[in-house]
């Protein structure tokens, strides 16, 4: 028996192809490439690929895939008149875990097993191939829903990424702004054993279904500590901006007492969110990309305020707490770059897991080509031998 390790720091729990982390060093690689040199190079489209089959696509299966997907894009009428009905007030993270639940009612077969009830791999996928494709479609239907605007349907002749914003804004995105979503969708495809991966991994060692097991990981990532943070990290830049304004004070010169605050509050739990993480212990190299392109982006919008303000908290942070390995993860610049593509706040989070989906699919049919049930075992520090008391004697 293994000794108890909390949060299972340490604990290797699979064995993966997708993406390779050193923490020490601050790597990342997706089957081997440098993240930065699919950042670069790559389109989301073939980033999924990629993670999928374990290798580059040739052209020929580059346009398969493409096409395969694109035509995938709408979804079931009845699903968008469910979204329409959702309260406007209902939170983009929340709406996405419901829909891709009600994806699997209109599933004719939504299990994926054969008819031993073995994994049917190409069912699978298939299936994974169909959320993936649909999850746009399922955002934007809801924030124009919510905004009292018409239902802007998908066009398979555009890319995964302008077909998003065309269908979130009603008009085809710049190329630039195409690109700079294509890009944050391939950094934040697949991550390891993430705690939203490894949620998904478990559901679907159970040969539970794809849509139960991504239905779990949305929940999982929703929470702060993980894929919320992005949001968190612009709340507290807007925050910092407010409270300098009623201090009547410049809003570089406040950063500096507010980060101090929070950082003499980290015992009591306050966390700079963006920062530290589980496996990090250098900057992420996510980050570091995003940085640079976030100074870009933000300064053709006109948003250089937020970057640097950004910098400045990273400066800080570097010399507060730098030696303990907290620095900047994906969420920090993040924040800015989504925020510079016009992206509402409330739909950053979304955005991670659209791109995530990639990846926590790429691990489930990892899981059934190999599984073994999740079933770790808990260190039991309860009494034994207690007696039953009758309750008029308690
Ligand atoms: C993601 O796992 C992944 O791969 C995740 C992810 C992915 O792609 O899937 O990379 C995406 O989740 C990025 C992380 C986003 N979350 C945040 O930015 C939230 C803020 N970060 C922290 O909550 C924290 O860093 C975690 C949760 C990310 C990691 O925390 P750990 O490993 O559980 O570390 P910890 O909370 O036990 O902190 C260890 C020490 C503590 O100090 P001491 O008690 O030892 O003195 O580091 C300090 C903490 O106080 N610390 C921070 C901090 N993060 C850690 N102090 C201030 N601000 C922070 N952000």
């Amino acid at each position: 028996m293994a000794e108890f390790s909390k949060g299972l720091e340490g604990v290797v729990a699979a064995e993966t192809q997708m993406s390779f982390i050193d923490g020490a060093k601050g790597i990342l690689e997706y089957v081997g490439i440098p993240i930065d040199d699919l950042a670069r190079n790559s389109t989301f489209e073939e980033t999924v690929f990629l993670l999928w089959n374990c290798r580059l696509p040739k052209k020929a299966e580059l346009d398969a895939f493409n096409t395969d997907l694109r035509s995938r894009y709408r979804i079931p009428a009845e699903l968008t008149s469910m979204i329409q009905s959702m309260p406007k007030t209902a939170q983009p993270m929340h709406v996405r875990r419901t829909a891709v639940s009600a994806l699997s009612m209109y599933d004719p077969s939504p299990n994926g097993l054969d008819s031993a009830g073995k994994p049917d791999i190409p069912a699978m996928r298939s299936k994974a191939l169909n959320v993936l494709a649909q999850i746009p479609t399922i955002i934007a239907t809801f924030d124009r829903h919510r905004r009292g605007l018409p239902v802007v349907d998908p066009r398979a002749n555009l890319a995964f990424a302008p077909n998003f914003l065309y269908m979130l804004n009603g008009e085809a995105p710049t190329p630039a702004m195409a690109r700079a979503f294509d890009i944050c969708m391939i950094l934040h495809a697949d991550h390891g054993l993430n705690n939203s991966t490894f949620t998904g991994r478990v559901v679907i060692s159970t040969l539970s279904d794809m849509y139960s097991a991504l239905t779990a990981a949305i929940g999982s990532l929703r929470g702060p500590l993980h894929g919320g943070a992005n949001e968190e990290v612009m709340d507290m830049l807007h925050e910092i901006e407010a409270e300098a304004k009623k201090q009547g004070k410049d809003v570089m010169d406040y950063i500096e007492p507010y980060i101090m605050d929070k950082l003499a509050h980290r015992n009591e739990g306050a966390r700079i969110m963006g920062f530290g993480h589980r496996v990090y212990k250098t900057i992420d190299p996510r980050a570091t990309f995003l940085k640079t392109f976030s100074k870009q982006i933000a300064a053709d919008t006109g948003n250089m305020r937020l970057y640097e303000m950004s910098s400045k908290i990273e400066a800080i942070m570097a010399r507060e707490v730098g030696a303990k390995g907290i620095y900047p993860n994906v969420d920090f610049y993040s924040a800015t770059t989504y925020h510079s593509i016009g992206l509402k706040l409330d739909l950053f989070t979304p955005m991670f897991a659209m791109s995530r989906t990639s990846g926590w699919a790429g691990h489930c049919i990892e899981q059934v080509t190999d599984n073994r049930l999740y079933r770790p075992a808990a260190k039991y520090v309860g009494p034994h031998g207690a007696p039953y008391v009758p309750v008029a004697q308690r």
